[in-house]
């Protein structure tokens, strides 16, 4: 079971939307208050899978299937309760406590320390940049890239001197110790020796979407050689830490989501990112000095809609594009690329054309297709039939991530036209490559694991189970209903262990005058629980009176038990008993 609180999963779950979870690999019609749709984890041909928007919950009726988004996520994804709910929180940017923390309250505590510590270096090399003589070449340099003061603030931006003991003597002073300050990675330790790990640097704090600090970049502003001779690497970050993942943050999120644009820009310095704020056009973030990864896409996507590329334009630039845009689509979201002519990354370009050229290049940007398409052919001789070939079939393989089949059919025209080989041969190519990458047949717009006969079961066996389940259902909506069904039937009378668990569960949340919230409570459920709850809230009943279908449902539930009794009875006095009050209940 998981480790996490039921606050913290609960507000994992309720920042997500099972429908937009669930739209990635099923295609969902509206069919009144539910949707539906063909069972990703069963063949069939007509839709039995269901999902609630109201209910967040999901049940297929072909092979029973169900539970809440947890429950989905674990079982199209592969994964367990804890990858499914570290998926989940990342896709609502929401940083949970590591594995173990809850537990080890001393990892927990260390880095809610770290932070401490981040923070207080943050102020510290502010104040160096800001306040004191020490500062000055750091700020200069900031003015001389036309980095204003308001600037400086919105990013926290500062100087760390060049000293070797400077943060160190205020940390220590400050009652943390060596060993602390180097966890947190502001000093390193050397030869039992420790210092500074930036020294006449501008500083860069990485803030995460809760205000975090979680490390540093720092640049260099001399060029002159270390005391070993080596020159200085241009860029310093923060190494990684118990709270710094490379991999896992991006530059400038904080401000960028509050800009609530659909559209992010993502580039590769922490300079381009100011500069284009600075310019107006405040969604832009940037890696921390290492490729893209598929986790910061994912955290990324979250807060728009379109992933708009900037990298440098050089040939590293550039290949880095072509590998964003591979992951960016295989997460199921949509990248453009700005491309920017007679500038090598996105501060000189804003410097030198304005905010205005660049967002026309914003605006103009070619989709990720388009891109792709228009670099095979520069890669390719068009005069040659090998080139044509060649052209052809790269070009096509940027199509198969479009969703839009018009779209498509525009770009095989093109191509078409480009390379003098035929619509019709073109248009086969494609075909081959969308059926290799969509090996399902219910189109879903994500691979998922080939479904396995086996895991067909039927739904809800007898009558008798079926009543209960539908009982239980009009149990969970009405407290008088519930009150009155639990004094006929009680809890431990139900059919299975499962059910048993269900109704004792609704029975008590209704004595304590608490609606029941199965919505909620489904996603901790094992995998059979939560498929025999599903069943009960996606049972979607119309009566005419609630009230009556209770009672209705009461009285065939207690004579099919009665049934149940004597056909395993042998005992004459108690199968008259039986048959007598069989008769009573037959009367009503
Ligand atoms: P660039 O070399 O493109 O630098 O590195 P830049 O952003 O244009 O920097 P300026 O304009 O010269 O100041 C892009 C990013 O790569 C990482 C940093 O995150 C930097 O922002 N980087 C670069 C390093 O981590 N280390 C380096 O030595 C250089
Ligand atoms: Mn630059």
């Amino acid at each position: 079971m998981p480790r996490y609180s039921d606050q913290l999963i609960n507000e994992v779950i309720s920042e997500n939307d099972i429908v937009d979870y669930v739209s990635q690999f099923v295609r969902l019609k509206s069919n009144g208050r539910d949707y539906v749709g063909l069972c990703p984890f069963h063949k069939e041909k007509s839709p039995s899978f269901h999902v609630s928007r109201d209910k967040q919950v999901f049940h297929c009726f072909g092979c029973g299937a169900g539970g809440g988004l947890m429950q989905f996520v674990m079982r199209i994804e592969g994964l367990d309760f804890t990858e499914a709910l570290k998926l989940l929180a990342d896709r609502a940017g929401i940083v949970l406590p590591e594995e173990g923390d809850i537990r080890d309250d001393k990892k927990y505590r260390q880095k809610q320390r770290i932070f401490e510590i981040n923070k207080i270096a943050a102020r510290f090399f502010y104040d160096v940049l800001t306040k004191t003589d020490e500062g000055k070449v750091g700020l200069s340099y900031l003015y001389k890239r036309g980095i204003t003061p308001k600037t400086i603030i919105s990013y926290g931006l500062g100087y760390a001197p060049q000293s070797y003991d400077a943060l160190l003597g205020a940390m220590r002073k400050k009652g943390y110790s060596d060993n602390e300050l180097a966890d947190a990675g502001v000093i390193v330790k050397h030869d039992s020796k420790v210092y500074d790990r930036f020294n006449g640097r501008v500083m860069f704090p990485i803030i995460d979407l809760r205000g975090n600090v979680l490390g540093f970049g720092g640049r260099i502003i001399s060029d002159s050689p270390l005391p070993s001779g080596k020159k200085p690497a241009k860029y310093l970050n923060t190494s990684n830490t118990p709270v710094f993942d490379k991999g896992r943050n991006l530059f400038s999120l904080n401000l960028a989501k509050k800009s609530n644009e659909r559209r992010m820009i993502l580039c590769e310095g922490y300079m381009d990112v100011i500069s284009v704020y600075q310019a107006g056009i405040p969604n832009i973030v940037a890696t921390l000095g290492t490729a893209f990864t598929e986790n910061q896409a994912k955290l990324l996507s979250k807060y728009c809609d379109e992933i708009l590329l900037c990298y440098d334009s050089d040939d590293a630039g550039k290949a880095a594009t072509r590998r964003a845009i591979e992951i960016i689509n295989s997460i199921g979201a949509k990248a453009r690329v700005i491309e920017m002519k007679d500038a090598k990354d996105p501060d000189e370009y804003i410097r030198t054309n304005g905010a205005q050229m660049f967002k026309n290049l914003m605006d103009e940007a070619p989709s990720s297709s388009e891109y792709l398409i228009k670099n095979a052919r520069k890669n390719f001789n068009l005069d040659s039939e090998d080139g044509k070939i060649g052209y052809v079939s790269k070009a096509v393989e940027s199509l198969v991530n479009i969703r839009d089949s018009i779209e498509v059919d525009a770009y095989i025209k093109k191509i078409a036209k480009e390379s003098e080989i035929s619509v019709d041969a073109i248009y086969a190519e494609y075909k081959k490559k969308v059926a290799v990458q969509k090996t399902y047949n219910n189109a879903p717009i994500r691979k998922v694991p080939a479904p396995a006969p086996t895991q067909i079961k039927k739904p809800a066996a007898t009558r008798l189970e079926a009543a209960e389940l539908r009982l239980l259902g009009l149990c969970l909506s009405d407290k008088k209903i519930c009150r009155k069904v639990s004094n006929e039937i009680p809890a431990e009378e139900y059919m299975t262990d499962i059910l048993q668990k269900i109704a004792a569960w609704i029975y008590e949340k209704w004595e304590q005058d608490e609606q029941p919230d199965a919505g909620t409570l489904i996603n901790t459920m094992p995998p059979e629980e939560a498929e025999t709850a599903s069943q009960i809230l996606c049972i979607d009943d119309q009566y005419d009176s609630k009230e009556n279908a209770a009672e209705q449902l009461i009285l065939s539930i207690k004579k099919d038990k009665i049934e149940l009794l004597l056909a395993g009875e042998t005992n004459p006095a108690k199968i008259a008993e039986l048959i007598k009050m069989r008769d009573k209940l037959g009367r009503k």
